[in-house]
């Protein structure tokens, strides 16, 4: 009998999706991404990558999700015993990332309760790295465990405990029913007041001009390739397990297309919200938009808190800013976390409370981790790492898989009776070609970058030991994980001729 759980509707399922989809990366990595790469210069590609690979993409997961009612593991070993393997590749990496995600998660928490106070001073940099971090001077020196950041790490954890531990509807749904429409208000209240700023309108003009040259650059298409697939949630095996939980009769290909255009407005929105304050700053400052930010965790914890101290109202901004972070980040966190408590659930046939216990209670040892003092060293590392390597690398194997050895054909058959609008030869086309082609480029890239310098300027050892072995362990546990005890492929036949016979 197969008696997965179930959204309780399509709006239930559209804001779970779009709640995963949102998170650090439209308000943290977005901006920084768009900053990094020349500002306006880094929209004609990511919007590329959003319609060439992010929806095809969208479509097929969504569709995977639903055909075969698994977590990824489940769903890959159902089409092919030999490929169960990619899924817990999928999940480990989603492991992975939620140990760290969710410290990113603290740090906003722990500056929404600064933001009354305006609790950072009036040295924001010297503050986030020293007081707050206390960051030790290398990543060899862990240092001792930061107590602030770790009580707001259990809260973090605790939230998202709740949501998966209460199921489905009753949790995951409920939060990203509050989450979602809480967030949205923040933002656009944000930018209401933000782009009456003076300045405001240099910053969005950096934001939106086009630089053609920046076409040329690779690693620009590199990044917004990146950007998409970590942002969407998609090859990291989140986006299976959520499209699992569809009823029978739903649709598929307008609630992925609905899914991508909310979260890349929305990373729009973010660059409203980011820009009108850094073109505030800029004129305050009497530089250039192009000099006021720094890139990486800097923009949110560093630039943004020198902004806000520099603006009107500085606590109203601080507060919306924060708990905007800090909401998008719980909606992803539940969501990734959810990507591995099903896996589990299916594999072990364990009950969900069970568990969500051991991985929410696993994943707060790990992320205590990054909690030391040299926390963040070992977050940017393995954040480098398991996002330039891991996500894409499943994505890739993703496709190529289910592209070139399945029949796509069926899937699109099967999405396209269930859906509003039929998806045609193109969308088949897009996957076998344009995501295959773009996705190897990409990962050759990023390997070939990080072969041939460190990452950082980090040594090499500790590179060797936060990167690579990382996912070197990625790749054992995803070998290993498919021999455990398990009942995969035992319920219903749908793979039936999907694995296309290659006899
Ligand atoms: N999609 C999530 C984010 O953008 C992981 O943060």
């Amino acid at each position: 009998m197969d008696k997965r759980e179930t959204w309780s509707s399509r709006t239930g399922f559209i804001l779970a999706a779009v709640g995963s989809a949102i998170g650090l990366g439209n308000i943290w990595r977005f901006p920084y991404m768009v900053y990094e790469n020349g500002g306006g210069a880094f929209l004609i590609p990511y919007f590329v990558a959003m319609l060439t690979a992010g929806i095809p993409f969208m479509i097929l997961e969504f569709g995977l999700g639903h055909r075969f009612r698994g977590s990824a593991p489940k769903i890959f070993a159902s089409i092919s015993r030999r490929m169960e393997w990619l899924g817990w590749w999928q999940v480990v990496v989603a492991g992975i990332i939620a140990t760290y995600y969710v410290v990113v998660v603290a740090w906003a928490l722990n500056y929404f309760v600064l933001s009354f106070s305006l609790g950072w001073g009036d040295m924001p940099k010297d503050f986030f790295f020293g007081d707050f971090l206390q960051l030790t001077d290398s990543p060899l020196n862990i240092g001792g465990l930061n107590m602030s950041v770790f009580s707001a790490v259990i809260v973090a954890w605790g939230v998202t405990f709740l949501a998966v531990f209460t199921g489905v509807r009753g949790g995951v749904e409920r939060a990203n029913k509050i989450f979602m429409p809480v967030l949205f208000v923040l933002v656009l209240v944000f930018i209401a007041r933000g782009l009456m700023l003076p300045g405001a309108g240099e910053g969005l003009e950096w934001l939106f001009r086009p630089d053609f040259n920046a076409l040329l650059d690779y690693s620009v298409w590199a990044d917004a390739f990146g950007q998409i697939f970590y942002s969407l949630s998609i090859g990291f095996a989140i986006m299976l397990a959520y499209s699992s939980y569809l009823p029978k009769q739903s649709d598929i290909a307008n609630n992925a297309s609905m899914t991508v255009f909310i979260n890349c407005g929305f990373s729009m929105l973010a660059g409203l919200m980011i820009f009108s304050v850094l073109g505030y700053m800029a004129l305050q400052q009497g530089v250039p938009v192009s000099e006021v930010a720094g890139a990486g965790v800097g923009l949110a914890f560093v630039t943004l808190p020198t902004a806000i101290n520099l603006m009107p109202m500085p606590v109203f901004f601080g507060v919306l800013f924060f708990l905007a972070l800090a909401v998008a980040g719980l909606s992803s966190l539940i969501s990734i976390s959810e990507a591995v408590v099903s896996a589990v659930m299916d594999k072990l046939g364990m009950s969900r409370k069970l568990a969500a216990s051991l991985f929410c209670g696993v994943g707060l040892l790990l992320s205590s981790a990054y909690s030391m003092g040299g926390g963040l060293y070992l977050l940017d590392i393995v954040d480098h790492f398991v996002n330039n390597h891991g996500v894409l690398l499943g994505g890739l194997a993703e496709i190529i898989f289910i592209a070139w050895f399945c029949d796509l054909e069926s899937l699109r058959k099967h999405i396209n009776t269930l859906s509003d609008f039929s998806v045609t030869g193109v969308w088949t086309s897009t996957l076998r070609f344009v995501v295959p082609v773009m996705l190897s480029a990409v990962c050759i890239s990023n390997f070939v970058g990080d072969l041939s310098a460190n990452y950082g300027g980090y040594s090499t050892k500790v590179i060797v030991l936060f990167g690579w072995l990382m996912l070197g362990i990625c790749a054992l546990l995803a070998v290993v994980l498919p021999y455990g005890k398990g009942a995969f492929g035992a319920g219903p036949a749908l793979n039936a001729n999907f694995l296309r016979s290659r006899g």
